[in-house]
């Protein structure tokens, strides 16, 4: 046998043997989306979120939404529609399926500080661990980008992340009542969260 199709071989074989990012009905749609989500969905932007380990449930929703123009966004929508018409469980299962780690971006300790005092208010719904709660409807928090966190905050201090949507009206009169730079506390502060 020619090298190149004993290599292939090998290739083969290994993919089938062991789980690894690459096997997967999902991961062919899912490879588009590392240029900005990081290979795997393991995001190192500051401003990107982190997909890997993403709850199936979430990340379904967030499809949607941006498919629908609920959540606007230039860079996303292409995309939302294109996972919605190749099957949106199979991408799904694949981020679910990989291992996350958090963010490399590092706040600043002094911010971290000031939002661990804030961050008491958003616990009723994120739990005090800040992992969320998939019977209510609420995301994951921890080790996502600072950045990534403090703008969704703007969006839905301003309605502009799914208006309209009644299950958030709480959650977005809440951020009306904190002062910007403490959104940005809160976001270094459940950035910080393992
Ligand atoms: C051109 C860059 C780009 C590409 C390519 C891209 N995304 Fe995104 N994605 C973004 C940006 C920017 C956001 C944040 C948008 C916002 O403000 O809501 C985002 C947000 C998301 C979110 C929301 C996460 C959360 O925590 O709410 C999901 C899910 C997502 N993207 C999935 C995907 C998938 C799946 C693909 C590939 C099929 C993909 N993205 C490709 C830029 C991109
Ligand atoms: C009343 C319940 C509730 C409270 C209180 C709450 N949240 Fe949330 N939060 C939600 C829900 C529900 C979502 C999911 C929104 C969606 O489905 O688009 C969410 C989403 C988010 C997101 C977007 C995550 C992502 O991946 O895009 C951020 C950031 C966030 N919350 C931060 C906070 C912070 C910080 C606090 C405290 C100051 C807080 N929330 C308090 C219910 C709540």
């Amino acid at each position: 046998m020619p090298f190149i199709m004993s290599l292939l071989l090998v290739i083969a074989v290994a993919g089938t043997a062991a789980a690894g990012p690459l096997d997967g009905p999902g991961a062919p749609q899912a490879l588009v989306c590392s240029a900005c989500h990081g290979f795997g969905g393991q995001s190192q932007s500051n401003t990107m979120p982190i997909l890997a380990g993403i709850a199936p449930w979430y990340f379904k929703k967030a499809i949607q939404d941006y498919a629908a123009g609920k959540r606007q966004s230039p860079e996303m929508e292409p995309y939302a529609k294109q996972v919605l018409q190749f099957g949106v469980d199979d991408v799904a299962a694949y981020f679910a399926a990989q291992p996350r780690t958090a963010t490399p971006v590092k706040p600043e300790p002094a911010a971290v500080e000031r939002g661990r005092a804030a961050a008491v208010q958003c616990t009723v719904c994120h739990g005090v661990s800040g992992k969320g709660d998939p019977s209510r409807g609420v995301p994951d928090l921890t080790g996502q980008p600072p950045g990534y966190l403090r703008n969704q905050m703007l969006l839905f201090k301003a309605d502009r992340r799914s208006p309209a949507d009644d299950q958030l009206k709480a959650l977005k009169a809440l951020m009306r009542t904190i002062p910007d730079e403490q959104l940005a506390d809160l976001a270094a502060y459940w950035s910080s969260v393992r």
